[in-house]
Formats: C-alpha cells, structure tokens, sequence
C-alpha cells in the first residue's frame, strides 16, 4: 500500500447521527493538513450522481462540531443500489479527481462503500448511525447523544406517570435493534423493555407483569418499546383495559435523532474521521473504522458486513433483575 492520493471526497448516506459533523471536520481537517484536497458530497450518493461536489477547506468546517445532522445532508439513493448507478458514480469520482472516499453512514452506506472500491476508488467507511447496529463495532457515531437524549425525555415522562399513577409505553427508535431501548430500560429503571431481537409476543405476560408490579404498591409502570415492535398507542389501550391502569403512549420519534453531540460521539467520530484519512493515506480501500475491545481498529468491508451482532443476554437479563 502507498500513498498516491491527491484528492478526497466525503459523504453522508443513510439516517444521519449527531457526531457526523464532527467526523466531516476531522476529515476535512486532517486530509488538508496532509497536503490533501478534499471534496464534499451533498445528499450522499445521491448527491454523487448528481455531481453535487464542492471544494472544501478548513473554514467550510467552522463551528459545526457541536452541531446535530449532517452540514453535508444525507439521502437514501436507491439508484445507487444498481451495478449502473454504482458505475456511473465511480465514474463521477474520477471526473472530478476524486481518488479517495470517506463514507459515514450505516452498513447500506458501507455496501455502497465496497462497490465504489470494487470499481477503483479508495473507499473507507465510519460507522454513522445512533441504532449501534454495526456488528464490527462497539461504537457507532452518533448512538451516545441519542440515548442520553431519549433517557432525559423518559425521566420527564416517568414524573408525570409517577403523579398520575399511570402506565407508560414509551417507543423510542430502532426498527431493527434494540440498543437504545436497552439501554434506556436499564438507565431510566423500566419495569419492561420490549426489544425487537428478544419479544416473543406475549401481551399477556407483559398485563401479568405490570398486575403484579401494581399489587406490589409500584406507583408507575414503564414500559420501553423499541420502534420495531411498534403499535404503542394500541398496546397502551389493551393494557389500560385489561389492568385498569390508566396507561398513556409517547413515541419519542425523530427528536432522538437530533440536538448537539455528547462529548463521546465529538470525540469518537474526530477519531474516526481522522483514522479514515490516514487509512486511505496508507492506500488502504474498501475497509471500515471500528472501536473493539478499547481501541480504534479498522476491517475489510466484507468482513465487517459479514459480522453478526446480538443483544448481550447478560446485560438483557440484569435490566429484568432491576426492574422489580
Ligand atoms: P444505512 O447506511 O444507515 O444502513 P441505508 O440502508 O438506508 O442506510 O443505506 C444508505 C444508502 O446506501 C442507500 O440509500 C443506498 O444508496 C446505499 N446502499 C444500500 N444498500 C446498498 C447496496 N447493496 N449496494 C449499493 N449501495 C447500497
Ligand atoms: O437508522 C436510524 C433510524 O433512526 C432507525 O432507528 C429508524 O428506524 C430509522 O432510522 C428511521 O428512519 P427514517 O425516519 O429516516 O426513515
């Protein structure tokens, strides 16, 4: 591997994390201070075969490190999912110099990332998603703003349910994983957590449950359910009737998804951005940045979508010993 990159682009793809504009300005920043050019990418791949390519240098990066969303915006492309969209991208690259590129998005965005090096780019992804679903990584930018910010909105929520005496379902985001509603069961004490990898589907047992808790003198029963379950405000019907608890539904929604990134995710994604521009600096393509076991490491892209994932057992079954 050497080093003959001269310009690099960047791009968001996929749902967009707090912390992405922490990793653009690393990218951005460590690139130039290389001696590189780099090239922003509007919208993500769509954006690419749209030739919304822009130069950028150390000021088109000012004070966004604080900032929620993506200053680069972010699309789902699905013409790039075609072996002509993939081709006629890479195409683009090379009309407008692009020898590298950083993609910060989820595992959608990485498959893109493997075509686009299959076909002669240098390309490295950085895990961007606040769902923490990336199985070769312990961190994902963006995953540690959104759970604090949907942990401050379900102590809220818990107040009011405490002073009513109320059951509260509260879905937070995840379609298909259910970290974020783990880890707020276990921060915010629920007394159930409803995750997409582990519900087998019994309501009934879930009534039994908050009967109980309620004969136990418990004042307020919350219970988090993942996005992927869904049909909160039907489930909080079916309880109210059948336990006679009045029961309220809140979906947190897309507020999780926004607002300024933690000190962690600033942090993170600087690193990763920068590890990225130094990966492909090396001549390294078609690999992605991860945090494994307290370091910073990176894998081949196939590899890396190759890896499975699940919910730790041990921490699923503390966060039921908790909640009694
Ligand atoms: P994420 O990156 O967060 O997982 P998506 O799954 O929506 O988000 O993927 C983001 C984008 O990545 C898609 O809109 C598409 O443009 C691109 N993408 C997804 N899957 C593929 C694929 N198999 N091949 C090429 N590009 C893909
Ligand atoms: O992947 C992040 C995420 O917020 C998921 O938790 C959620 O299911 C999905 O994106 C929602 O995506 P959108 O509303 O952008 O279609």
């Amino acid at each position: 591997m050497s080093n003959n990159i001269g310009t690099i682009g960047v791009l968001t793809s996929g749902g967009d994390a707090p912390g992405m504009n922490a990793a653009i300005r690393a990218v951005v920043r460590t690139a130039i201070s290389k001696g590189l050019k780099v090239k922003g990418i509007k919208r993500g791949y769509a954006g690419l075969l749209n030739e919304e390519i822009f130069d950028m240098d150390t000021t088109s990066v000012a004070d966004i490190i604080q900032k929620g969303g993506t200053v680069l915006y972010t699309a789902r492309c699905e013409e790039f999912t075609t072996a002509e969209g993939q081709a006629r991208g890479a195409e683009i690259c090379k009309k407008h110099g692009i020898e590298g590129l950083v993609v910060i998005g989820g595992d959608g965005s990485f498959k893109g990332a493997q075509k686009l090096s299959h076909l002669g780019i240098n390309t490295i992804g950085v895990p961007g998603t606040i769902d923490l679903d990336i199985a070769c990584s312990e961190y994902t930018i963006g995953f540690d703003t959104a759970v604090n910010t949907a942990m401050e909105a379900i102590d809220k929520i818990r107040d009011t349910s405490t002073s009513h005496e109320r059951c509260s379902v509260i879905e937070v985001m995840g379609r298909h994983a259910g970290y974020i509603a783990l880890w707020c069961g276990i921060a915010n004490g629920a007394e159930d957590i409803l995750l997409p990898e582990r519900y087998d589907g019994d309501e009934e047992k879930l009534i039994q449950h908050i009967k109980d808790s309620r004969k136990k003198g418990k004042k307020h029963h919350i219970v988090i359910n993942a996005e992927g379950i869904g049909h909160s405000q039907s489930l909080a019907k079916k309880i109210e009737a059948e336990t006679g608890m009045e029961t309220r539904a809140t979906i947190l929604g897309h507020m999780q998804r926004g607002g300024s990134p933690t000190c962690k995710d600033r942090v993170y994604a600087s690193i990763m951005g920068a590890y990225a521009v130094d990966l492909l600096c090396k001549g390294a393509s078609n690999r992605v940045v991860a945090y494994a076991n307290g370091e910073y490491v990176d894998y081949e892209i196939d590899e890396a979508l190759a890896m499975k994932k699940d919910i730790d057992d041990y921490q699923f079954d503390v966060s039921k010993n908790l909640a009694r």
